[in-house]
């Protein structure tokens, strides 16, 4: 019997050295020391033995029960401990490695550019003041003095809904939609998109953007405009940049001017992006006429007022040198991802 537990607890040992995970542990604990185990059945055997010899034998299943419990336990810390440094080195973080870059968004070049006017009028004492897309005749045109024949209302320029109201074409909504609402002073820009029936080409979008500027108060004049628009330029585009105002005609506003940079290119030399005369047209400009400040009930005899509107499409493509708008709408990542 003692040979017999002697090749037991040497099987025993080896079985459970090789056991690799938990699992194999549970087997072989069930195996050797359980219910159906051969030491039970030796435990379970003591009593056939004389008297006198069963204690030493009985003491010797306990030593081999023992060494097996070590054993086990001793196995059983080796397999955690190999599992947890499968688990961590596979989790390691390798802080040599360079990091995953993450995709980041950035701010589409109308809307920088947009922000920076907003910066530049802002600083200079004006409100920003909101309007409609959606606009009624009223607004777009009867009010801005533009009379019923006036090309500007022609059908094939001016998108109309079936409900009869129409797609601004013109930010110059808002100057009637403020003056309605608010007494002089006033000194706001508003920006938003305008729509016209153009066909797309470098120079025109069907929906574009512009800037309006409104100032009314007793005493304003063309100087105020003038030195208005040559302070923006200069914020916009560099100290050097000259400005101008050119005799032109608008129904609301009079006189009325269209307005000038020097190139921003080729500083005034002449280049093309000036088609060689050295200035850029920005917009249109002038002292609200009479008929407006009638048409909104403001005492045209206490007070004047200028107001001019912007492209924005085209001081994003000044300034950030592009040849052709229609990119603004493209969503090209290529061109987008140079915006950050
Ligand atoms: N609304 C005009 C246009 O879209 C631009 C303009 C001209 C705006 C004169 C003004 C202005 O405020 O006074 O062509």
């Amino acid at each position: 019997m003692q040979d017999k537990l002697d090749a037991l607890v040497a099987e025993a040992l080896q079985a459970i050295k090789a056991c690799r995970t938990g699992n194999d542990i549970l087997n072989a604990r069930a195996g050797y020391l359980g219910k159906k185990s051969v030491l039970n059945d030796l435990f379970s055997k003591l009593r056939n033995l004389p008297p006198e010899e069963r204690p030493a034998f009985g003491q010797k299943i306990n030593q081999a029960r023992n060494q097996i419990e070590e054993a086990l336990a001793l196995s059983s810390e080796e397999v955690k401990k190999a599992a947890w440094e499968k688990q961590s080195s596979a989790a390691a973080i390798d802080l040599s490695m360079p990091g995953q870059s993450l995709a980041r968004g950035g701010l589409h070049p109308l809307t920088l550019v947009r922000r920076q006017i907003e910066d530049v009028f802002v600083s200079m004492g004006f409100q920003i003041a909101e309007g409609f897309d959606i606009e009624d005749d009223f607004h777009n045109f009867d009010a801005l003095n533009t009379p019923a024949d006036h090309p500007s209302r022609n059908l094939a320029d001016t998108f109309y809904l079936e409900n009869g109201l129409l797609l601004r074409t013109q930010t110059s909504t808002v100057q009637i939609r403020v003056m309605e609402k608010y007494p002089p002073p006033i000194r706001i820009i508003s920006l938003g998109r305008c729509y016209r029936n153009d066909k797309p080409d470098p120079t025109h979008l069907p929906m574009f953007h512009q800037v309006e500027a409104l100032v009314v108060d007793e005493g304003i004049s063309l100087a105020d405009l003038t030195s208005t628009l040559q302070q923006f330029a200069q914020i916009m585009f560099g100290a050097g940049v000259r400005s101008r105002i050119r005799p032109h005609f608008f129904p609301f506003t009079e006189p009325s001017a269209e307005m000038d940079i020097s190139c921003v290119s080729c500083g005034g030399t002449g280049c093309r992006v000036c088609k060689y005369n050295g200035w850029i047209e920005m917009g249109g400009a002038g002292m609200v006429d009479p008929n407006v400040f009638d048409a909104v009930g403001i005492d045209s005899e206490r007070y004047t007022g200028f107001a001019f509107g912007l492209g924005i499409d085209r001081i994003a493509m000044l300034k950030y040198k592009f040849p052709d708008l229609r990119i603004l709408l493209e969503n090209d990542l290529r061109m987008l991802r140079q915006f950050k």
